[in-house]
């Protein structure tokens, strides 16, 4: 049996901002019980639901050295779908409406987190041989691992893997600032350690110490060798390419099923959605304000409103857009100039376009289930989990050819009767444009195709399987056994 911890600064289903934390939340399920234990560790945040909260129980707490003083680490659990969760407790971090703060009390915040996450584990009984760490918010845990925690036999053998879901964000700031936070003493601010640029660096420390790096699909671990795609890391990824490999996620398959998911007004499935699916868009039509009209082509889009999704794009080229037989859907969250963008073009084209700028899952799902294609021109992608929600949904993703997306939309091709989406190469307005009105083409013109680019797509598998095997695989390595 091997243990295994993954820690994070989010999870379904108590706390979501991206799609780091429907990969934390979902991949744990998919590791045969018999071999391996995956608990995940996250903070216990105020902005947690209630419902949740009432179900976890209070294991302990013990006082923790950081920062000069003691500082208060609760830990709760609670099992949720056969996986076991921690949650690590302290009110002056954790509190607040919602996860994220910013510089540098977010630093604070992980660093604390960090930290105790290792020194939870003597306390709670679980050893792992391996703790699987996400994101730059987790990225100091191979470093503690390596430093203080070294001198204890109890931490000695356990390995740790990083994995970069969004290289973009490191968690930065200056040098003293960062060793005074951490405790960490003047040998780690380096730049072969944690500087970079002057700076300190959470994310870079963890890609320096951890004994493994993955990322998220194959295409998104090449391109971060390359300054365009690298945030200022590419030689660092070159020099641990040995180290680096690419899983691509997979998707809960049981949350997310068309034939089964209670917040569609009709369910459907590959053999009857040629029929079933488009009850869902005549009902979203009225409930959003839109024309109703069950032939009129829908593009949904659902995202965090930033530049790295490709909004700068689709801002170019929106008048142009809705001169065509279109219906867009946005949900999303995000930059202002993004937000007031889809709220002008919905006053401006009130039947066609919908802007709905909250976070709300529950039309999420109803987007994916409604829509006949889901645009994401993104300029970079590590994986992307909207694009395979939507082909599970047989909703034709159209997109730009950038990490995931690349590796997980086949182009249709017309000649062979392939693919399963669209998509387009340079990050340019118009080639985006293009990639949108050749599938409006196959939409109107060749209905037939069109149902076969979504039936492909229905039946691509992008479960976890596979990509779980991938990660067994490696913590074997790892693990020595
Ligand atoms: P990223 O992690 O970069 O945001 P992904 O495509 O991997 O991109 O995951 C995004 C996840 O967040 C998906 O589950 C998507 O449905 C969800 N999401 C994004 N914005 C919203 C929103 N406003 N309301 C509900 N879900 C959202
Ligand atoms: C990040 C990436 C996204 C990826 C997700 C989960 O938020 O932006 O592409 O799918 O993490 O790995």
């Amino acid at each position: 049996m091997k243990n295994i911890l993954f820690a994070a600064s989010e999870s379904t289903p108590f706390i979501k901002t991206g799609g780091l934390a429907d990969v934390v939340g979902s991949l744990p399920k998919y590791f045969p019980k018999e071999y391996f234990d995956v608990r995940v560790v996250i903070p216990k945040y105020a902005a947690i639901r209630q419902e949740f909260k009432d179900q976890m129980q209070y294991i302990t707490n013990f006082y923790m050295d950081l920062n000069w003083r003691q500082q208060y680490v609760g830990i709760f659990e609670m099992e949720y779908e056969g996986v076991k969760f921690y949650f690590i407790d302290n009110e002056e971090h954790f509190s607040g409406g919602g996860i994220y703060a910013g510089m540098p009390w977010d630093l604070e915040k992980y660093a604390f987190f960090s930290k105790a996450v290792l020194s939870i584990l003597p306390v709670v009984g679980f050893h792992p041989e391996i703790i699987h760490c996400h994101d730059w918010q987790t990225g100091l845990i191979p470093v503690y691992l390596k430093e203080r925690f070294a001198a204890d036999e109890y931490y000695r053998s356990i390995k740790s893997v990083m994995t970069i879901h969004n290289l973009k964000f490191q968690g930065v700031w200056n040098i003293p600032t960062v060793k005074s936070i951490t405790g960490l003493s003047s040998y780690f601010f380096t730049p072969d350690k944690l500087e970079k640029d002057h700076d300190a660096n959470y994310l870079k420390g963890g890609l320096v110490y951890a004994d493994a790096i993955t990322t998220v699909s194959n295409t998104y671990a090449e391109e971060i060798k390359t300054p365009f795609y690298g945030e200022g890391l590419d030689g660092l990824m070159n020099a641990r390419s040995n180290s680096l490999r690419g899983i691509v996620n997979g998707l809960d398959y049981e949350e997310w099923n068309p034939a089964t998911d209670s917040f569609l007004t009709k369910n459907f499935s590959v053999s009857n959605f040629r029929k079933e699916k488009v009850k869902n868009k005549t009902d979203l039509q009225k409930r959003l304000g839109l024309a109703v009209d069950p032939k009129a082509m829908m593009i949904g889009v659902v995202s965090r409103l930033t530049d790295q999704k490709g909004f700068d794009l689709i801002a170019y080229i929106m008048d142009e857009l809705c001169q065509d037989s279109i219906q867009l859907v946005v949900l999303g969250t995000g930059e202002e100039r993004y937000e007031n963008m889809f709220r002008h073009f919905a006053w401006k084209y009130d039947q066609k376009v919908s802007a709905n700028i909250y976070y709300s899952n529950e039309l999420s799902h109803q987007i994916y289930g409604s829509c006949d294609a889901f645009l994401m021109p993104s300029l970079f992608e590590p994986c992307g989990l909207s694009q395979l929600m939507s082909l599970r949904y047989g909703t034709v993703p159209i997109v730009r050819e950038t990490g995931g997306l690349k590796d997980t939309v086949e182009p249709y091709n017309e000649y062979e009767g392939t693919g399963t989406g669209f998509s387009f190469t340079n990050y340019n307005a118009h080639e985006m444009l293009g990639a949108i009105r050749y599938a409006e083409q196959i939409y109107y013109d060749h209905k037939k195709d069109w149902n076969k680019i979504v039936e492909r797509g229905m039946k691509a598998d992008f479960s976890w399987g596979n990509s779980a095997k991938q990660y067994e695989e490696m913590y074997t390595w790892l693990a020595g056994y």
